[in-house]
């Protein structure tokens, strides 16, 4: 009796089902004892599952951070530069504003929307630094939920990212999808996308991976991207961009912010989430930022004040190491054109990548079509496999990816590569 009044919950149940003693079920019977255990992170779980894993030729494609071709974490020479004159500088470690520096701030506008273009110089963007994508997101979903009027719908293309949903769930929007990928062809669905976006009730927000679509790879083309703007815009939904590999994809920064100018070339009204995780390779710095297209300055400020007081509440000031890194390499020529030709280099050995495991899939005899692989752009690359021929190649050759066939190009190597073909080979034959 004494037990049941001391514990509840799961700690209870245990007791019940007698796997824990009366005694630890007093002791450990705390307020918290009811609470259960999460599900672990699923891509988590597959490095914790290869770290375990002893064979020579293990490979892990979960990861989504880029790896050089020896399969290793790259710090790009540009940041490194920057870090040592930061450290003659001989910085002081005070808080940054509220809202980041405005130096960062009109760095990172500037190089999503282009050095001239009106949004930026007529001051209508209202940017924020964020706690990198993620937190951009988080505070744009913030910001939406208490201002946006229109509607608390966020839809989001089928499959997305998958932490779309509970950031933005955590604000207190919905979330709904519109079709995106055809797993028939591995590309983009577009006449399903148009149909489902033309059903979409007017004023709800769409949300568009602007380039490198995660966790397909597959990206709309350029004339694909026009026909939904002009389809956005005639229905009134209000786009709602998330750009997490600018010049990753193609290795040039204005092609991959092609889709978000165009849009407001348009005349669009748009938000957008950026990230320097991958491009920059400052993935735990936390750098990152979240943008308003107003209409004009004055309005822009007013946002900037609302947007002030929602991330006082939060955190109260962003992250300052990752700011300043981004900040020194945009502002000195001599570092972007470095940070430039880095992020090229990161792209292009992605894209050798494809064409090698599309070649050495051809070399083992391989005669299913493959060409999505080279199609698909940026770090992922949703290959197809079904689960259980996932499960076949972690089981039988030690390689890991997520259930969805999904891999992460950055994990594929010149040493590696044959290896995966053979193997991607033997459980598809
Ligand atoms: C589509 C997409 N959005 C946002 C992010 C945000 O990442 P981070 O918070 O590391 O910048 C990622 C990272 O994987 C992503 O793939």
């Amino acid at each position: 009796m004494a037990v049941r009044s001391l514990c509840t919950g799961n700690l209870l149940n245990q007791f019940l089902s007698k796997k824990v003693s009366p005694a630890t079920c007093i002791k450990f019977g705390s307020t918290w004892s009811n609470v259960e255990m999460g599900p672990p992170d699923a891509i988590l779980g597959i490095t914790e599952a290869f770290k375990k894993d002893s064979s020579p030729q293990k490979i892990n494609l979960g990861v989504g951070a880029y790896r050089d071709d020896n399969g290793k974490p790259f710090v790009l020479e540009c940041v490194k530069k920057a870090e040592q004159i930061m450290l003659q500088e001989n910085l002081d470690k005070e808080y940054a504003p509220i809202n980041g520096t405005a130096e960062f701030c009109l760095e990172t506008a500037k190089l999503a929307f282009g050095d001239n273009n009106p949004v930026v110089k007529e001051g209508r963007n209202m940017t924020v630094q964020g706690i990198s994508g993620t937190g951009a997101l988080r505070l744009g979903a913030a910001f939406f939920s208490k201002f946006y009027s229109k509607s608390k719908d966020f839809w989001i293309p089928t499959p997305s990212w998958g932490n779309h949903t509970p950031i933005f769930k955590h604000s207190g929007l919905d979330v709904k999808s519109y079709r995106y990928y055809d797993p028939s062809t591995c590309g983009f669905d577009f006449a399903g996308a148009m149909e489902d976006i033309s059903k979409i009730p007017e004023g709800s927000v769409i949300v568009l991976h602007a380039c490198a679509h995660n966790p397909t790879g597959v990206d709309p083309r350029p004339e694909q991207w026009k026909e939904m703007s002009s389809l956005i815009k005639k229905k009134n939904l209000f786009p709602f961009f998330d750009m997490a590999y600018q010049g990753f994809a193609s290795g040039d920064t204005t092609k991959d912010a092609f889709a978000l100018r165009q849009f407001v070339e348009d005349g669009h009204e748009v938000a957008l989430a950026q990230s320097y995780a991958k491009n920059m390779g400052l993935y735990g710095e936390r750098a990152g930022a979240f943008t308003i297209v107003c209409g004009s300055k004055e309005e822009a400020d007013r946002n900037m004040s609302q947007m002030k007081i929602i991330i006082r509440g939060m955190y109260s000031s962003p992250p300052i190491h990752g700011a300043k890194i981004v900040t020194r390499v945009l502002t000195n020529p001599d570092l972007k054109n470095l940070w430039l030709k880095e992020v090229k280099g990161m792209a292009d050995r992605i894209i050798t990548m494809r064409e090698a495991l599309v070649a050495a899939l051809a070399k083992e005899g391989s005669s299913k079509n493959w060409q999505h692989i080279t199609d698909q752009i940026g770090m992922f690359c949703f290959t197809g496999l079904k689960p259980d021929q996932v499960e076949r190649l972690t089981k039988e050759f030690s390689i890991y990816l997520t259930k969805d066939g999904r891999i992460s190009v950055a994990g594929v190597s010149s040493h590696n590569v044959d290896y995966l073909a053979k193997a991607m080979h033997a459980v598809t034959k």
